[in-house]
């Protein structure tokens, strides 16, 4: 009789974003007359920017004929793309990556997921606790994390790092050395960030303990103060110690077109072997790439026309962002994230837990947003509100917060 990965057993529940979708879905059945504004996953809400929409076509233009026809996609993605990424991204803010150490992808979630295939299950990984569920979720599924104890919802093997507002939603160094260390900033779903300084720390920690960091650094178009890094390797030392995940969801509204990137610099070395290369040769064998269209779609981001369009994007989440933490504040809640990241992260009013607050928001006021604690123990009491939605919803939302 065959077995199954019975780590997948382990794992409590359903994923994060599935369960709030059921409940909302259930509720909806049941209240079919109630207009819901979905301020929960952070999923964009505005069209693709015109000089997008123009490559996508002339793309699927060129599909149509033998001569402009592609087939699969090279391995590690296109050379037009990945220049353009090398240079935009990562050459014109110092830091020094080539085309060549960037893998392309269909976005930042699988490869988040996927990434700790070419470590050792032997590892011990350290997370911010609240987390993006993936970064544990994968693990678990892999064997790395232990036993999970449901009363404090944690694994047994997992080094948590509480990100909790006494350390301004932070994490420190850990005292337990960890092998691999999930850091995402601007912070989802904290809408924190650290200083270039602040990072620094991590970069000569890993580098000193011999760990590796995997930067989750999606959300850095948001990134409105200066003084905050837009990629790890602005950090001294980072090309031995760190691999940087990258995405077009949130900087241009590629949710649903799916694209990312992931950075291998060369100079990642375990003893002596490249996990450059461990990674090419898990790409190469397991994924065909991004398709054509969706890669010229991704060149289009990087197009003079294309940076000022999405400039205003970003602009337009980042109003929502404020709409949504001034209205907060007016109506005397305690607010965070949202200057440099596209998320508010609320204490939930009256000791009610973040459950019992989702349940009263979609209840009351019709507002779907995401609990703390669905993203780890110290969420609880916390609840997360995204700037996605539309400014109209972002409005109507707020109106209805104020009134309860
Ligand atoms: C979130 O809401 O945390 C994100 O949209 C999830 C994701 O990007 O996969």
């Amino acid at each position: 009789m065959y077995k199954i990965n019975d780590n997948y057993l382990k794992l409590p529940g359903s994923y994060l974003f599935s369960t709030i979708g059921k409940k909302v879905a259930a509720y909806s059945a049941e209240h079919p007359e109630k207009q819901i504004i979905r301020l929960g996953i952070g999923d964009v809400t505005q069209p693709l920017a015109p000089a997008i929409i123009e490559a996508l076509h002339k793309a699927v233009d060129e599909m149509a004929h033998a001569e402009t026809f592609h087939g699969y996609a090279p391995d590690l993605g296109y050379e037009f793309l990945r220049n353009a990424i090398a240079k935009h991204d990562f050459q014109s803010r110092g830091a020094d990556i080539s085309a060549d150490e960037i893998f392309v992808s269909d976005g930042a979630k699988c490869d988040s997921g996927n990434i700790q295939e070419i470590f050792s299950t032997d590892n011990k990984i350290a997370v911010c606790d609240p987390v993006y569920p993936v970064y544990v979720d994968s693990n678990v599924m892999a064997g790395r994390t232990g036993s999970y104890d449901p009363k404090t919802e944690t694994w047994s093997d997992v080094i948590y790092m509480p990100c909790t507002a006494e350390n301004g939603f932070a994490p420190e160094l850990p005292k337990e050395t960890p092998d691999l260390i999930y850091l995402c900033f601007p912070n989802n779903p904290t809408g924190s960030t650290i200083t270039k300084a602040q990072l620094q720390e991590w970069v000569d920690y890993a580098n000193k303990v011999g760990a590796v960091i995997i930067y989750d650094a999606a959300y850095e178009a948001y990134i409105s103060e200066e003084g905050v890094p837009h990629t790890i390797y602005e950090c001294e030392g980072a090309r031995t110690c760190a691999i940087e995940l990258r995405s077009f969801s949130k900087n241009a509204g590629f949710t649903g077109v799916r694209l990312g990137c992931t950075v291998v610099p060369r100079d990642l070395k375990c003893k002596e072997v490249s996990l450059h290369a461990l990674w090419a040769r898990r790409h190469g064998t397991k994924y065909n790439g991004a398709p054509y269209i969706v890669q010229k779609a991704g060149e289009a981001v990087y197009s003079p026309a294309g940076r000022a369009q999405l400039k205003e994007q970003v602009a337009y989440y980042m109003n929502n962002a404020k709409t949504i933490l001034n209205g907060l504040k007016d109506a005397g809640y305690t607010v965070s994230g949202g200057v440099n990241a596209p998320y508010i992260w609320l204490k939930t009013p009256e000791n009610m837990n973040s459950w019992e607050f989702f349940d009263y928001l979609l209840e009351h006021a019709g507002v779907v947003g995401t609990p703390g604690s669905g993203f780890g123990p110290s969420g609880e009491g916390y609840f997360r509100l995204t700037a996605f939605g539309s400014y109209e919803n972002t409005v109507a939302a707020l109106d209805r917060i104020r009134q309860l």
